[in-house]
Protein backbone atom coordinates (compact mmCIF):
# COMPACT_ATOMS: atom_id res chain seq x y z
CA UNK A 1 0.00 0.00 0.00
CA UNK A 2 0.98 3.45 -0.94
CA UNK A 3 -0.39 6.00 1.23
CA UNK A 4 -0.23 9.90 0.31
CA UNK A 5 2.48 10.01 2.82
CA UNK A 6 4.90 8.29 5.52
CA UNK A 7 6.54 9.78 8.35
CA UNK A 8 9.95 10.27 8.48
CA UNK A 9 11.53 8.11 11.10
CA UNK A 10 15.54 8.56 12.50
CA UNK A 11 17.25 5.52 13.69
CA UNK A 12 15.96 4.40 16.59
CA UNK A 13 19.41 4.28 18.73
CA UNK A 14 19.86 7.90 18.19
CA UNK A 15 16.32 8.87 19.62
CA UNK A 16 16.85 6.25 22.49
CA UNK A 17 20.34 8.50 23.37
CA UNK A 18 17.91 11.39 23.82
CA UNK A 19 15.35 9.38 25.68
CA UNK A 20 18.09 8.45 27.94
CA UNK A 21 19.03 11.60 29.11
CA UNK A 22 15.17 12.85 29.70
CA UNK A 23 15.24 9.95 32.13
CA UNK A 24 18.25 10.88 33.71
CA UNK A 25 17.09 14.50 34.13
CA UNK A 26 13.44 13.52 35.04
CA UNK A 27 12.59 17.36 32.99
CA UNK A 28 9.66 16.38 30.79
CA UNK A 29 8.07 19.41 30.00
CA UNK A 30 8.21 23.15 30.41
CA UNK A 31 11.05 24.35 28.64
CA UNK A 32 13.38 22.05 29.13
CA UNK A 33 17.01 21.37 27.80
CA UNK A 34 15.69 19.73 24.73
CA UNK A 35 13.74 22.58 23.62
CA UNK A 36 15.89 25.11 24.39
CA UNK A 37 18.70 23.59 21.68
CA UNK A 38 16.13 22.44 19.29
CA UNK A 39 15.01 26.43 19.65
CA UNK A 40 18.16 27.34 18.85
CA UNK A 41 19.03 24.93 16.14
CA UNK A 42 16.08 25.82 14.32
CA UNK A 43 16.84 29.84 14.64
CA UNK A 44 19.99 29.09 13.05
CA UNK A 45 18.83 26.62 10.48
CA UNK A 46 16.01 28.81 9.40
CA UNK A 47 18.05 31.86 10.02
CA UNK A 48 15.36 33.59 12.04
CA UNK A 49 15.93 35.76 15.71
CA UNK A 50 12.97 34.58 17.28
CA UNK A 51 11.10 31.24 17.59
CA UNK A 52 9.22 29.71 19.37
CA UNK A 53 8.63 25.89 19.67
CA UNK A 54 4.65 25.00 20.31
CA UNK A 55 2.62 21.81 20.20
CA UNK A 56 1.08 21.79 16.97
CA UNK A 57 0.76 24.30 13.96
CA UNK A 58 -2.94 25.35 14.82
CA UNK A 59 -2.20 26.43 18.12
CA UNK A 60 0.21 28.66 16.48
CA UNK A 61 -2.01 30.12 14.09
CA UNK A 62 -4.10 30.64 17.46
CA UNK A 63 -1.09 32.43 19.10
CA UNK A 64 -0.28 34.79 16.15
CA UNK A 65 -4.19 35.92 16.48
CA UNK A 66 -3.55 37.18 19.82
CA UNK A 67 0.34 38.54 20.04
CA UNK A 68 -0.84 40.39 17.61
CA UNK A 69 -3.97 42.09 18.61
CA UNK A 70 -5.32 41.31 15.41
CA UNK A 71 -9.70 41.29 15.10
CA UNK A 72 -12.56 42.13 13.33
CA UNK A 73 -12.26 40.71 9.92
CA UNK A 74 -8.89 39.21 9.03
CA UNK A 75 -8.64 38.45 4.95
CA UNK A 76 -7.54 34.99 4.14
CA UNK A 77 -7.17 32.46 1.37
CA UNK A 78 -10.35 29.65 0.63
CA UNK A 79 -6.90 27.68 -0.37
CA UNK A 80 -5.48 26.06 2.52
CA UNK A 81 -5.79 23.28 5.25
CA UNK A 82 -8.44 24.15 7.32
CA UNK A 83 -6.86 25.25 10.18
CA UNK A 84 -6.07 28.39 8.16
CA UNK A 85 -9.86 29.88 8.59
CA UNK A 86 -10.69 27.91 11.93
CA UNK A 87 -8.24 29.69 13.72
CA UNK A 88 -9.99 32.86 12.92
CA UNK A 89 -13.24 31.60 13.68
CA UNK A 90 -12.48 29.98 17.29
CA UNK A 91 -11.42 33.34 18.09
CA UNK A 92 -14.80 35.07 17.34
CA UNK A 93 -13.58 36.91 14.12
CA UNK A 94 -14.58 37.09 10.65
CA UNK A 95 -12.50 35.69 7.54
CA UNK A 96 -12.83 37.38 4.52
CA UNK A 97 -11.67 35.14 1.60
CA UNK A 98 -10.02 36.46 -1.08
CA UNK A 99 -9.42 34.26 -4.28
CA UNK A 100 -5.84 32.44 -5.27
CA UNK A 101 -4.27 33.37 -7.88
CA UNK A 102 -4.40 30.26 -10.53
CA UNK A 103 -0.84 29.76 -11.69
CA UNK A 104 0.57 29.54 -7.79
CA UNK A 105 -2.85 28.58 -5.30
CA UNK A 106 -1.22 31.32 -3.47
CA UNK A 107 -3.77 34.49 -2.33
CA UNK A 108 -3.49 36.71 -5.58
CA UNK A 109 -2.55 40.38 -3.99
CA UNK A 110 -4.09 41.77 -6.46
CA UNK A 111 -7.88 40.85 -5.33
CA UNK A 112 -6.27 42.07 -1.71
CA UNK A 113 -7.21 46.11 -1.44
CA UNK A 114 -10.86 45.52 -2.81
CA UNK A 115 -11.29 43.11 0.31
CA UNK A 116 -10.55 45.81 3.00
CA UNK A 117 -12.96 47.52 4.94
CA UNK A 118 -12.73 49.95 8.22
CA UNK A 119 -12.84 46.64 10.05
CA UNK A 120 -10.00 44.94 8.73
CA UNK A 121 -6.83 44.42 10.76
CA UNK A 122 -4.93 41.51 9.44
CA UNK A 123 -4.25 39.17 6.40
CA UNK A 124 -3.47 36.16 7.11
CA UNK A 125 -1.76 33.91 3.88
CA UNK A 126 -0.55 30.60 3.32
CA UNK A 127 2.74 29.60 1.48
CA UNK A 128 0.48 27.00 -0.03
CA UNK A 129 2.69 23.29 -0.46
CA UNK A 130 5.70 25.69 0.75
CA UNK A 131 5.47 27.65 -2.05
CA UNK A 132 5.96 31.24 -1.38
CA UNK A 133 3.27 34.08 -1.55
CA UNK A 134 4.13 37.01 -3.50
CA UNK A 135 5.33 38.67 0.02
CA UNK A 136 6.57 41.58 -1.64
CA UNK A 137 2.97 42.49 -2.95
CA UNK A 138 1.52 41.46 0.19
CA UNK A 139 3.60 43.26 3.09
CA UNK A 140 3.28 46.75 0.88
CA UNK A 141 -0.47 46.30 0.26
CA UNK A 142 -0.49 45.72 4.51
CA UNK A 143 2.06 48.69 5.10
CA UNK A 144 -0.20 51.07 3.15
CA UNK A 145 -3.61 49.86 4.85
CA UNK A 146 -1.26 49.84 8.37
CA UNK A 147 -2.48 45.90 8.93
CA UNK A 148 -0.88 42.89 10.37
CA UNK A 149 0.53 40.40 8.07
CA UNK A 150 0.59 36.20 9.30
CA UNK A 151 1.98 33.75 7.00
CA UNK A 152 1.04 30.21 7.38
CA UNK A 153 3.99 28.90 6.76
CA UNK A 154 2.86 25.19 7.95
CA UNK A 155 4.54 23.70 4.64
CA UNK A 156 7.54 25.66 4.22
CA UNK A 157 10.37 24.08 6.19
CA UNK A 158 13.72 25.00 4.01
CA UNK A 159 12.03 27.49 1.28
CA UNK A 160 13.45 30.55 -0.07
CA UNK A 161 12.63 33.66 -0.92
CA UNK A 162 14.90 36.04 -3.20
CA UNK A 163 18.19 33.76 -1.47
CA UNK A 164 16.11 35.11 2.24
CA UNK A 165 14.48 32.31 4.76
CA UNK A 166 11.06 32.91 4.01
CA UNK A 167 10.05 33.35 7.76
CA UNK A 168 11.61 36.49 7.61
CA UNK A 169 8.52 38.29 5.94
CA UNK A 170 5.16 38.94 7.88
CA UNK A 171 4.76 40.58 11.45
CA UNK A 172 4.48 36.82 12.32
CA UNK A 173 4.99 33.03 10.45
CA UNK A 174 3.72 30.04 12.12
CA UNK A 175 4.75 26.57 10.76
CA UNK A 176 3.52 22.75 11.29
CA UNK A 177 5.83 20.07 12.42
CA UNK A 178 3.11 17.35 12.66
CA UNK A 179 4.76 13.60 11.29
CA UNK A 180 3.49 14.07 7.97
CA UNK A 181 5.68 17.13 7.50
CA UNK A 182 8.83 17.03 5.88
CA UNK A 183 10.16 17.66 9.24
CA UNK A 184 8.45 16.89 11.73
CA UNK A 185 8.63 16.55 16.01
CA UNK A 186 5.21 13.96 15.96
CA UNK A 187 3.39 16.76 17.08
CA UNK A 188 4.31 20.31 16.84
CA UNK A 189 5.18 23.84 15.27
CA UNK A 190 6.62 27.28 15.84
CA UNK A 191 5.89 30.78 16.05
CA UNK A 192 8.14 33.06 14.54
CA UNK A 193 8.87 36.35 13.96
CA UNK A 194 11.39 39.17 13.64
CA UNK A 195 10.22 41.70 16.00
CA UNK A 196 11.60 41.40 19.68
CA UNK A 197 8.42 43.09 21.31
CA UNK A 198 6.34 40.99 19.16
CA UNK A 199 8.44 38.01 20.73
CA UNK A 200 7.75 38.91 24.28
CA UNK A 201 4.02 38.51 23.93
CA UNK A 202 4.60 35.03 22.37
CA UNK A 203 6.38 33.83 25.15
CA UNK A 204 4.26 35.28 27.51
CA UNK A 205 0.80 33.79 25.53
CA UNK A 206 2.54 30.34 24.79
CA UNK A 207 2.88 29.45 28.78
CA UNK A 208 -0.54 30.51 29.89
CA UNK A 209 0.13 34.16 30.47
CA UNK A 210 2.65 33.53 33.29
CA UNK A 211 4.88 36.65 33.95
CA UNK A 212 6.67 34.26 37.05
CA UNK A 213 4.90 31.94 39.24
CA UNK A 214 2.24 33.97 40.52
CA UNK A 215 2.20 37.18 38.06
CA UNK A 216 0.10 37.09 34.54
CA UNK A 217 1.43 39.40 32.10
CA UNK A 218 -1.54 38.92 29.47
CA UNK A 219 -4.03 36.07 28.33
CA UNK A 220 -2.40 32.96 27.36
CA UNK A 221 -2.74 29.34 26.70
CA UNK A 222 -0.85 26.34 27.38
CA UNK A 223 1.36 25.64 23.95
CA UNK A 224 4.40 24.61 25.45
CA UNK A 225 5.21 21.52 23.95
CA UNK A 226 7.47 18.43 25.50
CA UNK A 227 11.26 17.07 25.76
CA UNK A 228 10.37 14.03 23.85
CA UNK A 229 8.76 15.89 20.80
CA UNK A 230 12.22 18.38 21.06
CA UNK A 231 14.06 14.80 20.87
CA UNK A 232 12.80 14.03 17.63
CA UNK A 233 12.95 17.42 15.78
CA UNK A 234 16.80 17.39 17.38
CA UNK A 235 17.11 14.01 15.66
CA UNK A 236 15.43 14.59 12.91
CA UNK A 237 17.10 17.91 12.32
CA UNK A 238 20.64 16.33 11.20
CA UNK A 239 18.58 14.30 8.28
CA UNK A 240 16.48 17.76 7.35
CA UNK A 241 19.16 18.30 4.24
CA UNK A 242 18.80 14.97 3.23
CA UNK A 243 15.11 14.45 3.16
CA UNK A 244 14.66 17.94 0.69
CA UNK A 245 17.42 16.83 -1.79
CA UNK A 246 15.76 13.46 -1.74
CA UNK A 247 12.23 15.28 -2.04
CA UNK A 248 13.71 17.03 -5.15
CA UNK A 249 14.58 13.99 -6.58
CA UNK A 250 11.31 12.13 -6.34
CA UNK A 251 9.86 15.36 -7.91
CA UNK A 252 11.65 15.30 -10.78
CA UNK A 253 10.95 11.70 -11.41
CA UNK A 254 7.36 12.46 -11.35
CA UNK A 255 8.10 15.69 -13.72
CA UNK A 256 10.06 12.80 -16.28
CA UNK A 257 7.44 10.64 -15.79
CA UNK A 258 4.06 12.46 -15.87
CA UNK A 259 4.91 14.63 -19.21
CA UNK A 260 2.31 12.83 -21.30
CA UNK A 261 -0.51 13.83 -18.50
CA UNK A 262 -2.75 16.04 -19.41
CA UNK A 263 -2.35 18.15 -16.13
CA UNK A 264 -1.21 21.46 -14.98
CA UNK A 265 1.09 21.91 -11.53
CA UNK A 266 1.56 25.33 -9.15
CA UNK A 267 3.72 27.34 -10.53
CA UNK A 268 7.25 28.29 -8.92
CA UNK A 269 8.66 31.68 -9.24
CA UNK A 270 12.39 32.16 -10.49
CA UNK A 271 13.15 33.82 -7.29
CA UNK A 272 11.78 31.00 -4.94
CA UNK A 273 13.72 27.86 -3.84
CA UNK A 274 11.02 25.47 -3.34
CA UNK A 275 11.12 23.30 -0.95
CA UNK A 276 9.46 20.14 -2.95
CA UNK A 277 6.81 19.35 0.29
CA UNK A 278 4.21 18.34 -2.22
CA UNK A 279 3.61 17.34 -5.01
CA UNK A 280 0.70 18.36 -6.44
CA UNK A 281 -1.47 17.67 -9.85
CA UNK A 282 -4.25 19.29 -11.20
CA UNK A 283 -6.26 17.86 -13.41
CA UNK A 284 -8.71 19.19 -16.24
CA UNK A 285 -11.84 18.43 -14.84
CA UNK A 286 -13.10 16.76 -11.62
CA UNK A 287 -14.54 13.49 -13.16
CA UNK A 288 -10.65 12.94 -14.51
CA UNK A 289 -9.20 13.44 -11.11
CA UNK A 290 -12.03 11.06 -9.56
CA UNK A 291 -11.21 8.66 -12.27
CA UNK A 292 -6.98 8.69 -11.48
CA UNK A 293 -8.18 8.14 -8.03
CA UNK A 294 -10.22 5.35 -8.67
CA UNK A 295 -7.42 4.24 -10.79
CA UNK A 296 -4.71 4.36 -8.66
CA UNK A 297 -6.71 2.78 -5.35
CA UNK A 298 -7.09 -0.16 -7.50
CA UNK A 299 -3.34 -0.62 -7.44
CA UNK A 300 -3.80 0.12 -3.81
CA UNK A 301 -2.42 3.67 -3.72
CA UNK A 302 -3.87 6.32 -1.87
CA UNK A 303 -3.20 10.20 -2.89
CA UNK A 304 -5.04 12.89 -0.80
CA UNK A 305 -7.53 15.85 -2.04
CA UNK A 306 -5.70 18.23 -0.89
CA UNK A 307 -6.91 21.25 -0.13
CA UNK A 308 -10.60 19.99 -0.30
CA UNK A 309 -12.82 21.54 -0.11
CA UNK A 310 -12.45 25.31 -0.77
CA UNK A 311 -12.31 26.70 2.46
CA UNK A 312 -15.24 29.24 1.75
CA UNK A 313 -17.53 26.20 1.84
CA UNK A 314 -17.14 24.95 5.58
CA UNK A 315 -20.62 25.40 7.25
CA UNK A 316 -19.81 27.70 9.21
CA UNK A 317 -18.24 30.51 7.54
CA UNK A 318 -20.67 33.24 5.80
CA UNK A 319 -18.82 34.16 2.86
CA UNK A 320 -19.74 36.74 0.34
CA UNK A 321 -18.69 36.86 -3.21
CA UNK A 322 -17.66 33.06 -4.93
CA UNK A 323 -14.29 32.10 -4.87
CA UNK A 324 -14.54 30.88 -8.50
CA UNK A 325 -10.33 29.76 -9.05
CA UNK A 326 -10.13 28.28 -5.36
CA UNK A 327 -13.57 26.33 -5.89
CA UNK A 328 -12.16 25.24 -9.05
CA UNK A 329 -8.76 24.07 -8.36
CA UNK A 330 -10.07 22.52 -5.50
CA UNK A 331 -12.10 20.22 -7.09
CA UNK A 332 -9.29 19.27 -9.19
CA UNK A 333 -6.15 19.30 -7.16
CA UNK A 334 -4.40 16.08 -5.96
CA UNK A 335 -1.24 15.07 -4.55
CA UNK A 336 0.38 12.38 -4.92
CA UNK A 337 2.72 10.17 -2.61
CA UNK A 338 6.17 11.94 -1.75
CA UNK A 339 7.97 10.82 0.97
CA UNK A 340 11.83 9.72 1.72
CA UNK A 341 12.00 6.03 1.19
CA UNK A 342 9.34 6.22 -2.13
CA UNK A 343 11.08 4.52 -4.59
CA UNK A 344 11.42 5.57 -8.67
CA UNK A 345 9.67 2.25 -9.38
CA UNK A 346 6.85 3.59 -7.12
CA UNK A 347 6.49 6.64 -8.94
CA UNK A 348 6.98 4.92 -11.90
CA UNK A 349 4.03 2.53 -11.35
CA UNK A 350 1.99 5.47 -10.06
CA UNK A 351 2.56 7.84 -13.32
CA UNK A 352 1.51 4.48 -15.49
CA UNK A 353 -1.49 3.79 -13.71
CA UNK A 354 -2.49 7.66 -13.80
CA UNK A 355 -1.85 7.68 -17.96
CA UNK A 356 -3.94 4.39 -18.03
CA UNK A 357 -6.68 6.67 -16.05
CA UNK A 358 -5.72 9.17 -18.87
CA UNK A 359 -6.40 7.19 -22.10
CA UNK A 360 -9.25 4.46 -21.17
C1 LIG B 1 -1.67 25.05 5.78
C2 LIG B 1 -1.78 24.44 7.13
N1 LIG B 1 -1.98 25.24 8.19
C3 LIG B 1 -2.07 24.75 9.45
C4 LIG B 1 -1.96 23.40 9.68
C5 LIG B 1 -2.11 22.89 11.09
O1 LIG B 1 -0.94 22.29 11.56
P1 LIG B 1 -1.02 21.18 12.72
O2 LIG B 1 -1.52 19.93 12.11
O3 LIG B 1 0.41 21.06 13.17
O4 LIG B 1 -1.92 21.71 13.78
C6 LIG B 1 -1.76 22.52 8.61
C7 LIG B 1 -1.64 21.08 8.85
O5 LIG B 1 -1.51 20.27 7.98
C8 LIG B 1 -1.66 23.05 7.30
O6 LIG B 1 -1.49 22.26 6.25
Amino acid sequence: MINVTKPFLPPREEFDQYINGIWSREWLTNNGPLVNELELKLKEYLDVPHLFFVSNGTIALQIAIKALGVKGEIITTPFSYVATTSCICWEGYTPVFVDICPRTLNINPELIEAAITPETTAILATHVYGNPCDVEAIDSIASKYNLKVIYDGAHAFGTKYNGRSVFKYGDISTISFHATKLFHTIEGGAVITQDASVAKEIAHIRNFGHDGPEKFYSIGINGKNSEFHAAMGLCNLKYVNQILQRRKELSERYDLMLKPLRITKPFIESKEEFNHAYYAIIFESEKALLKAIDTLNGVYTYPRRYFYPSLDKLNYVGSEGEMKVAGSVSSRVLCLPLYQDLSFEEIDMISRALLRAQNY
